[in-house]
Order: C-alpha cells, then sequence, then structure tokens
C-alpha cells in the first residue's frame, strides 16, 4: 500500500473526471490534496466528499495565477511534495478547418498549463531534494489520431518537457513521469461521443464502441485505473523512474 501520510498534493483539474479520481486516490492513502480548475461548483463538491481535499479556482493557462497558488503554500509551509498536470481539454476539427483560436488554445491548456503548473513547483522541491512531478499526457502524446492534431501536438510536447525535465532535476531525486491514459471514462470523452454522434448520425453505443476498439481489451478506461498508475509514481518506491511515457490504455500503445 502506498504511504502519503504527511505528504502535501496539487492537482489541477481537480474537480471531475481523471482529475477527481487521482485526487480522492492520494487523499484515500493519507495526502492533503488541494485541487484546482476554473469553476467553484465542481471543486467544492469533490472537497465535500473527503476531508482530506481543499479547493482553489485557478486556470492553468494563467501563468502568473498558477506561480500565486504555488507562492501561497510555500509561505505556508505546505510546498506540494506531488503535482499532477492533469488539466487539460480535446477539441477536435479537421486539419484544414482549425483555426488558429483552436491551436492556441489547446496548446495553452494541454502544454502551457503543464509549464505553468511544474516551473512553481520546482524550487521547493530541489530545496527539499524531493518530489513527484505527474503530468496526464495520453496516448495522443504517443500516436497520431485524426482531427486532433493541436492536442496531439500539445501532448507530443508534454511527452518532450517530461523527458527532458526529468534529466534536469535527477540529481535533486525529484522523478517527474507523464501518465498516458487511452480512451477514458469521463465528461471530456462525454463531449467527444457527442460530437461523434453529431457529426456520423452514429448512436451513443455505436459512438463508444468506435473509440473502445483502439483499446485491445476493447473497452474505456476507468479513471481508478488511472489514479492506480499516478498513486503508484507518488510512492516512495518508485525513485529510479523518471523521464517516462507510462501508457495506461490496454496495450494500444
Ligand atoms: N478522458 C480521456 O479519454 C483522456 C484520455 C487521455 C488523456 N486524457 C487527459 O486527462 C486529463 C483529464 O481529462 P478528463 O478526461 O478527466 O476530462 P474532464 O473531466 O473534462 O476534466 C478536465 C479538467 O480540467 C479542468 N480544466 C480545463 N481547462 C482548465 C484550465 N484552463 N485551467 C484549469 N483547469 C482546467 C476542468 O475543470 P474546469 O472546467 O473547472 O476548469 C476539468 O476539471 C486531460 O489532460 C486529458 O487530456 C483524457
Amino acid at each position: 500500500m502506498v504511504k502519503l501520510a504527511g505528504q502535501y498534493a496539487l492537482v489541477t483539474g481537480g474537480g471531475s473526471g481523471l482529475g477527481a479520481a487521482i485526487a480522492l486516490a492520494l487523499a484515500e492513502h493519507g495526502a492533503d490534496v488541494l485541487i484546482t480548475g476554473r469553476q467553484t461548483g465542481p471543486l467544492d463538491d469533490l472537497a465535500a466528499e473527503n476531508d482530506r481535499i481543499s479547493s482553489q479556482v485557478a486556470d492553468v493557462t494563467d501563468g502568473a495565477a498558477m506561480a500565486e497558488v504555488f507562492a501561497a503554500l510555500d509561505a505556508d509551509e505546505r510546498a506540494p511534495d506531488i503535482v499532477v498536470a492533469n488539466a487539460g481539454a480535446a477539441d477536435s476539427e479537421p486539419f484544414s478547418k482549425t483555426e488558429s483560436a483552436l491551436w492556441d488554445a489547446m496548446l495553452a491548456v494541454n502544454l502551457t498549463g503543464v509549464f505553468n503548473t511544474f516551473r512553481p513547483a520546482v524550487a521547493p522541491m530541489v530545496r527539499r531534494k524531493s518530489g513527484r512531478l505527474i503530468a496526464i499526457a495520453s496516448t495522443a502524446g504517443l500516436k497520431g489520431y485524426p482531427y486532433v492534431t493541436a492536442y496531439c501536438a500539445a501532448k507530443h510536447g508534454v511527452i518532450g518537457l517530461v523527458r527532458s525535465l526529468a534529466l534536469e532535476l535527477s540529481r535533486s531525486s525529484i522523478t517527474v513521469n507523464a501518465v498516458c491514459p487511452g480512451f477514458s471514462d469521463t465528461p471530456l470523452l462525454d463531449r467527444s461521443i457527442e460530437t461523434i454522434m453529431e457529426k456520423t448520425g452514429k448512436t451513443r453505443e455505436a459512438a463508444i464502441e468506435s473509440l473502445a476498439v483502439s483499446n485491445p481489451l476493447g473497452r474505456l478506461i476507468e479513471p481508478r485505473e488511472v489514479a492506480d498508475a499516478v498513486l503508484w509514481l507518488a510512492g516512495a518506491e518508485t525513485g529510479a523512474i523518471t523521464g517516462q511515457a507510462i501508457s495506461v490504455s490496454g496495450g494500444e500503445t
């Protein structure tokens, strides 16, 4: 069992989907967890489920806002030991219809958001010579998918960031890894399923099947399965695992 008592964790996009499952798993294993996101409702609802979870509104695309969150935690001697850069979005368009606004938005939340989250987390970790930086990338960081060039480019960028930062921080006993889920049962995927139904006329079941078929297990990944990979990486026994992109996809990648 992973023991995280006395540790502080921060999970971006912690109010729903994978982030909520990760926050609950960390809290159940004894960590005090701060979840962030843009909307108070889902954050407050999750915080109400577990006394170890607290919440704060912060947009990962706003570097100054993220720096303020970390500075306040550090001043309060609660600088996170475990940081999970999970916030993301997956808007889709054919490449020829991808406007620069969509391109910029996908890079801002999925790639720059990870930079804005890790950047202020590093100094206190270097000071303490320990820490766990974990990015929720995607199988879209390891292979291509049609109609999501901006999302795929951003997620490939996250894996580059992780591999490079892992080398830079290796002598500080800080590990940096990416978890790469395949299609997972979350609100983000619900929105993708609705888009497929709208654009192809498929039923909901057929739209889900069209995504699940890419997973050799023939099903969607459960949020808890992603959370378990994060828990493992957050634990003390994974000090030699760094710079990795760990696929949680039933063998898709
Ligand atoms: N579901 C999948 O199939 C799948 C597969 C591979 C990877 N992923 C990745 O897993 C991560 C979590 O996705 P999910 O499936 O759990 O989706 P989700 O339920 O839509 O969760 C995304 C979270 O990110 C937050 N968020 C979005 N933009 C933000 C911003 N600018 N600043 C701060 N928070 C922001 C959202 O909260 P607010 O709206 O309140 O800000 C929400 O809580 C994403 O990085 C996604 O790319 C998902």
